[in-house]
């Protein structure tokens, strides 16, 4: 109902206010000040995404909030604290994290995701899905970042609000990520309602991209160019900027996209060793079904060209190779 609604907003925006309080001001929030510091986010970081910290203790939140006079229910009904198996009761279902507030598109602080301090699992721990916080259609950062994804018309798409943090410390404003999910038809329609070029930047660990093969394909569906950026093995844009610095992010991260299909032909090489004729010639196979696969001619005919170059073959027998390929799968 309207007034549940209302209710659970409410909820979220006293439960931000209390996190970031306790972060700011209290003894509790020592150990919050601390890894933050040590995560290296700057007081603007901090302020502009409104991070807080939870503390370690069942029902600090629940004691508040009750106080407040917010019934248990609505706050179970929130997700801000869970109900108690062996007894009367709630408990909160953050503890010791970090608190990044998720908002809505509007700026609502619709739900949670909280960051261990520490070691343990899990590691991130987000709000569950309620009336008002849908995973698969919400955006981390986009009401923050809208402005400038469409004066640029391009989003970055992170993995995870500490890297659209981060990325945004290094000057990069257009950055947004889904929250322990992976991207959805409905997140690649919000997106391309926004912008038309996407610049895909997760981790580049395997998971990684994989998981980046995945989302330009569903952008590209939404009718998005995509590129997507590469980065040293194991480093994701947090660890990126600590390790290199702001303007190497900028320039060697965000300034150089590659097209889905560059991408490729680095995966495919990868797990090759183009010095054996054999891998050679099923590299050259690969990339030559991938190409037929393009809609764009200029794109193909790139692609196409590199590959004869890079292994002196004619662009003829390339060609007709791959026009055999493409009846194929008519
Ligand atoms: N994430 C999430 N829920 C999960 C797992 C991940 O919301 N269950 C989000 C987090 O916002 C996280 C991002 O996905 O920042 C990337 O996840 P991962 O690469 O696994 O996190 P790490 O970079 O290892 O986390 P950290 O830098 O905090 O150690
Ligand atoms: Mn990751
Ligand atoms: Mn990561
Ligand atoms: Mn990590
Ligand atoms: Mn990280």
């Amino acid at each position: 109902s309207n007034h549940q609604f209302a209710e659970m907003l409410r909820g979220h925006e006293e439960a931000a206010t209390f996190y970031q309080r306790v972060f700011a001001f209290t003894e509790e929030g020592n150990a919050g000040r601390e890894y933050a510091s040590q995560r290296g986010f700057t007081n603007e970081q901090l302020t502009h995404f409104q991070i807080g910290f939870a503390p370690n203790g069942w029902e600090n939140l629940a004691t508040f909030l009750t106080k407040k006079n917010f019934t248990e229910a609505s706050l179970v009904q929130a997700g801000l604290v869970a109900e108690r198996d062996q007894s009367e009761g709630v408990y909160d279902r953050f503890r010791n994290r970090l608190m990044f507030p998720i908002w809505d598109s509007q700026g609502k602080v619709v739900g949670f995701s909280g960051r261990l301090v520490g070691e343990g699992k899990p590691k991130y721990l987000n709000s569950p899905d309620t009336p008002i916080f849908h995973k698969n259609k919400l955006l981390y950062g986009l009401h923050l970042a809208r402005a400038s994804i469409r004066k640029k018309n391009i989003a970055v798409l992170l993995e995870g609000a500490a890297d659209v943090v981060a990325a945004w410390g290094a000057g990069v404003d257009n950055g947004v990520a889904t929250l322990g999910t992976a991207l959805t038809e409905e997140h690649a329609k919000i997106l391309r309602r926004n912008a038309e070029h996407i610049l895909i930047c997760y981790d580049s660990d395997s998971a990684g991209q994989s998981a980046a093969f995945r989302s330009a394909s569903l952008l590209e569906k939404a009718g998005c160019t995509v590129s997507i950026t590469t980065m040293p093995e194991g480093y994701d844009p947090d660890d990126y900027i600590k390790a290199f610095g702001a303007e190497r992010f900028n320039s060697d991260v965000i300034g150089s996209g590659q097209t889905v299909m560059a991408f490729k032909m680095k995966y495919l090489r990868q797990e090759k060793n183009l010095r054996d004729e054999g891998e050679r010639m099923s590299y050259i196979e690969e990339v030559l079904e991938e190409l037929a696969a393009l809609p764009r001619a200029i794109e193909r005919d790139y692609y196409l060209r590199q590959l004869a170059d890079e292994f002196s073959l004619s662009l003829d027998v390339l060609k007709q190779e791959q026009y055999r390929m493409y009846r194929e799968t008519k």
